[in-house]
């Protein structure tokens, strides 16, 4: 590689990582950036000198910090007022609009994280400090470089203070949190703390693991000369910054309101957290004149969303045996309302969770609720305590089949193979939307199949009678006819139901998917090595499935046979608008969105869950919120149901633009329906 190749190849790697982490939009393989990536590292190995001060190589450190030095910020870095309801709105902008008239107020997501100022000199970052006091921080520069949405160098050569909110993504969380599980280690109580003790690592390596993102969401010190904050702000975009999902300038407290519960209606389809709207007065000269309290500048403001983690009381823990026998705490509490919803129980992980925040009943403790997130407790107030409070014992025997249970430290497992909760949790799973989908063979009615000694094996669904189900409490000619036809309808599912339904440990819907396409209903026979190339499988998982195949050779048999599962036959869409298109579904339908999933992907389209440059079409129901508002910044077509619907049925082979506009009962024969 020549000098000059090796500066091509940096600025390369920059614009796939600005691709892949700010625009959310990779224009790359994996394979092909480390590819490039590893011959960057090889010509900076030969010749150090000429290492970029911008290269990727350069974001990761290798040696951890002792401690981290304290920095003051160029300006201050202020706290928002807080507002909490329509009035304290009102008063709030009354204020400013008795003085200032017409002025506009630029509207945004307060992001749940850690604040971070960043300094920009030469066009280089050259400090990172944690918000602190305000005045003072901490320096955490080499973290903040391993965070792949803080550009390294911006194409401005003044010296300027970018200002944003570092966050961890809801998934992320969890899968972060769901390795600690594994590993022994604590817990973080949410995504903030996950973000603020990541950011906190004196070894860079952890934090560049953590997946932070940072959302630019101000300046501070500047010479910049563009008079509203929203252009201020489309200039640090363009910088090479994410952009917020959803911003919009208003100009009442009345369109703030509209914009506030817009936000709130889509806040849990947000990839992080939110805890409001934060509210700021766009024109520069007119903050300038508000100025500032002793804590808060008076041009901006956070309108609060409703809380999602809320006090409560332990009530009791009960236990539950899943289908793999392993034993899970669950938290009873006096019930709460969050968000409009009652919580009464919440995940405790494991037993070494317990002992470790020492959660005992009867404590006061703080749990956390958000939309898609599980209710967690949070924190135990200890210093509530009154000295009645009643330690969690680690159970000994399993609370179902009374059998002693085998303590593994994490994990807590029922060795019984027989035990009821095992059996019936297992056909439980067997039927469900993800496997066998058999409708209406719900909890209950398992329940009442074991007890009745109907079922002891998922194979027993099959042979059941009328006369058996008759002889059932509740059970009638009709529901008994019912279920007999729906577990007979699961003989020649798709092949991947097949292996889902099994029950193969580390092995998922997407990972049966794929087992089904490379092996067929004869995954049993792949190899070690066969399988191990497969996308998406790691030593783990293949150990798991060839010691499931080892000890149930003779189950797998039976099963296949019963239900003669059909592997995937590839047959290629006929022409239409949607082939080969990458479609985006959002907002509410009128059928439920898997259908027209199911619909679009039957057309030979692609449907993906976030808009990108690359989405041909987003389809939109009811309440469609960022995604809507992406597709309008990304100039993407949007397509309203109907409108999408008169293209699946319109003459397939007519050119697209009059499918868009065939009107309906044009006698064009419906090629494709939504109901099929
Ligand atoms: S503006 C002068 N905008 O919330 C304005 N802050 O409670 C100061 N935050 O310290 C902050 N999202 O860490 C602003 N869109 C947003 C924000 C945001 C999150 C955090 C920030 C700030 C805290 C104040």
């Amino acid at each position: 590689m020549t000098h000059t190749e090796y500066q091509n190849a940096v600025e390369l790697l920059k614009k796939y990582s600005y691709h892949y982490y700010v625009l959310d939009d990779p224009i790359t393989t994996d394979e092909e950036y480390d590819i490039l990536y590893h011959k960057v590292v090889a010509y900076e190995h030969e010749n150090p000198s000429h290492i970029l001060a911008d290269s990727p190589t350069q974001r990761v450190g290798d040696q951890p910090q002792e401690k981290f030095d304290k920095a003051r910020h160029l300006s201050r870095m202020w706290s928002l007022e807080d507002l909490f309801n329509r009035d304290e709105l009102d008063t709030w902008v009354n204020r400013i609009t008795k003085v200032y008239g017409n002025v506009t107020f630029g509207c945004e997501p307060k992001f749940d994280g850690a604040s971070l100022n960043l300094i920009y000199e030469g066009g280089r970052l050259s400090q990172a400090i944690t918000r602190g006091d305000g005045v003072e921080g901490e320096d955490v520069t080499q973290n903040a470089k391993t965070i792949q949405s803080i550009p390294l160098s911006i194409d401005y050569a003044g010296r300027i203070e970018i200002r944003g909110e570092v966050v961890i993504f809801k998934d992320d969380f969890e899968q972060i949190n769901e390795e600690r599980l594994k590993n022994g280690e604590s817990l973080f109580a949410n995504p903030r703390n996950a973000a603020a003790g990541s950011l906190r690592q004196l070894d860079t390596r952890i934090t560049a693991s953590r997946r932070l993102v940072f959302m630019p969401y101000g300046i501070g010190e500047n010479s910049l000369d563009i008079p509203n904050l929203s252009e201020r702000m489309e200039w640090v975009y363009a910088l090479g910054f994410r952009r917020p999902a959803m911003r919009h300038v208003c100009r009442s407290a009345e369109e703030i309101e509209g914009f506030y519960q817009e936000m709130l209606g889509v806040r849990d389809t947000f990839e992080m957290l939110l805890d409001g709207m934060v509210i700021k007065v766009d024109s520069i000269s007119v903050q300038d004149e508000l100025g500032y309290t002793v804590k808060n500048p008076r041009w901006a403001a956070a309108y609060k969303f409703p809380a999602i983690e809320k006090l409560t009381v332990l009530r009791d823990v009960i236990l539950q045996v899943g289908r793999s026998g392993v034993v899970t705490p669950v938290a009873i509490v006096e019930p709460v309302d969050i968000e409009g919803v009652t919580v009464e129980r919440s995940t405790l992980h494991n037993f070494d969770e317990i002992q470790r925040k020492d959660i005992r009943i009867g404590d006061k403790v703080i749990i956390l609720r958000s939309g898609d997130v599980i209710p967690k407790i949070v924190k135990v107030i200890a210093s509530e305590r009154t000295g009645s409070e009643a330690v969690v014992p680690r159970p000994t025997h399993c609370p179902v089949c009374g059998s002693e249970l085998l303590d593994e430290g994490a994990l807590i497992k029922c060795q019984n193979l027989s035990c009821e909760a095992r059996v019936v949790n297992s056909i439980i799973y067997f039927a469900s939307k993800q496997c066998l989908n058999i409708d209406g063979l719900g909890d209950k009615i398992v329940e009442a199949l074991h007890k009745a000694g109907l079922v002891h094996d998922v194979s027993d669904l099959f042979s059941l009678t009328m006369e058996q189900l008759l002889s059932l409490e509740g059970f009638k000619e009709k529901k008994s006819r019912n279920l007999i036809d729906a577990i007979a309808a699961a003989r020649g599912c798709e092949c991947w139901r097949f292996i889902n339904a099994l029950g193969i440990e580390h092995i998922g819907e997407v990972a049966s998917k794929t087992l089904c396409g490379a092996f067929g209903t004869a995954f049993d026979t792949a190899s070690r090595e066969e399988i191990l190339a497969l996308e998406g499988f790691g030593g783990e998982m293949v150990e798991s499935i060839l010691e499931f195949v080892r000890v149930n050779g003779e189950k797998i048999e039976t099963l296949r046979s019963i239900l003669s599962p059909v592997a995937p036959v590839k047959i290629e869409a006929a022409e239409n608008p949607f082939k080969g298109k990458s479609v985006v579904i959002t907002g509410t339908m009128s059928v439920p969105r898997d259908v027209i999933k199911n619909l679009l992907e039957s057309l030979g389209a692609k449907v993906a869950s976030s808009v990108s440059k690359k989405t041909d079409y987003v389809v939109y129901g009811e309440d469609a919120g960022s995604k809507y508002d992406k597709a309008v910044e990304l100039g993407v077509a949007l397509l309203t149901e109907s409108a999408f619907r008169e293209m699946c049925e319109a003459d397939a082979s007519a050119p697209l633009a009059d499918e868009a506009t065939a009107p309906q009962g044009s006698g064009v024969k419906p090629k494709y329906s939504l109901f099929d």
